[in-house]
């Protein structure tokens, strides 16, 4: 058996249960942390699985050998989402993403995405590594999808096989790109994550591939979430590298932002080609507008993606307390927030043992 490799010296740390506030933040559709940053997305993890193996992400090392996945019974319930996603839109949530893992693999997603769409304003969309699709792009579209984000990092087989480890061919997503265009999911957005060395060489030809599709390739820059890619500042390939070379080729230029705190730097082809995005996590911290908390799996509840430990809302959720209580929890733990790992990232943090992306959600 498995031991499950939790990247905390103290597992206690991960599963904080939070104390029931006495004077509960009542739910006023805007809840500011301590650095005047409001709660606007929800990110939740479906499962903490995945049909990949990215080296940047879950690497075999690690997840084939030391690594357990969470049990069946530790999973929130479709009902158990729901009904936090509810509380959290009292709070001001006004989108929620899917994530994982690899969200298509948890068994009747369409079901859950159909209740959360259900929720007045909630804008309901999903990230996926798109091998599912061509058998679930119309079910998640009748369930009310809109839109969804596919992960591609290079058009090479032999590169891809490689970044996914577990030798699945760059056509498999091509065809999963397909079934969502037919589906009317699009447009699309398509993440590539940038390793320098391993698929820099692959930014001319996706750029080239994308523009004019309509699809907005993004380029994300390989980040020290976790603890176990192995990440060296050596190997990120800063996005002002990433739009110097496309620029070389067909000229960008900058364009705004769709709206305030958008993650993505958008650019457009001058010509009419379309847009690219670019996301620099590492090169230009983005905290200072950073509204997003993230659900895990399990239902622990996240305020950034390099935390260290979260709050546990499922015991809260099974031990009976009504909603108000569990709003007054959220409340507290948003308004007590202060992260900004990215901003203050140096060496010694980037060893720090942190939460796996796949367990705490992209
Ligand atoms: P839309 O604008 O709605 O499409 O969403 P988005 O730009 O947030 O896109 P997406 O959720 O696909 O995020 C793209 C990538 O940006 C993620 O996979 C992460 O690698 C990175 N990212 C997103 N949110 C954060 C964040 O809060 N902090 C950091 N450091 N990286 C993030
Ligand atoms: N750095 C940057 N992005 C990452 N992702 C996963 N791991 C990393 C990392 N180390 C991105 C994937 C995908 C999303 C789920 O998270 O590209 O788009
Ligand atoms: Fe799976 Fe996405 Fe992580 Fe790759 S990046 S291992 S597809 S969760
Ligand atoms: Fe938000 Fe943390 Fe990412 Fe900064 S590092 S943008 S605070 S999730």
């Amino acid at each position: 058996m498995n031991q499950r490799v939790i990247p905390l010296a103290d597992e206690r740390q991960l599963r904080q249960i939070p104390s029931v506030p006495t004077h509960p933040v009542q739910p006023t559709g805007r809840l500011a942390d301590t650095r005047q940053r409001l709660l606007k997305d929800l990110r939740i993890s479906v499962t903490d699985r995945c049909n990949f193996r990215c080296v940047y992400c879950m690497p075999k090392e690690v997840f084939d050998k030391e690594h357990a996945f969470l049990p069946r019974k530790s999973l929130l319930s479709f009902e158990e989402i729901t009904r936090l996603a509810r509380l959290f839109a009292a709070h001001g949530v006004t989108k929620i993403r899917l994530t994982g893992g690899e969200p298509l693999l948890r068994r009747g997603i369409e079901d859950l995405i159909a209740q959360l769409v259900a929720i007045p304003d909630m804008e309901v969309t999903l990230t996926t590594n798109g091998v599912l699709l061509p058998k679930k792009a119309v079910a998640l579209k009748a369930a009310g999808l809109r839109r969804i984000t596919i992960s591609l990092d290079s058009l090479d087989d032999a590169v891809f096989r490689a970044m996914n480890d577990v030798d699945v061919p760059v056509a498999d997503v091509l065809h999963g790109i397909a079934a969502a265009e037919d589906a009317g999911l699009g447009p699309l957005k398509i993440n590539m994550v940038v390793k320098r060395g391993l698929n820099d060489h692959e930014i001319l030809p996706m750029a080239r591939h994308f523009r004019d599709s309509g699809h907005i390739l993004r380029f994300i820059e390989f980040m020290d979430v976790g603890s176990s890619n192995g990440w060296r500042m050596d190997d990120v390939v800063p996005s002002a590298e990433v739009i110097r070379r496309i620029h070389g080729e067909t000229p960008l230029e900058a364009i705004d932002p769709n709206y305030p705190g958008e993650v993505a730097e958008r650019w457009r082809y001058r010509d009419g080609g379309g847009e690219i995005g670019v996301i620099s996590s590492v090169t230009q911290a983005f905290c200072a507008t950073c509204t997003r908390a993230r659900l895990s799996t399990e239902g622990q509840l996240y305020t950034c993606l390099f935390a260290q430990s979260g709050h546990d809302l499922r015991t809260l959720l099974r031990a009976g307390h009504s909603d108000a209580v569990l709003s007054g929890v959220i409340g507290q733990i948003w308004s007590g927030r202060g992260d900004r790992y990215s901003e203050i990232r140096t060496a010694e943090t980037a060893a720090l043992r942190k939460i796996e992306m796949s367990y705490i959600g992209g």
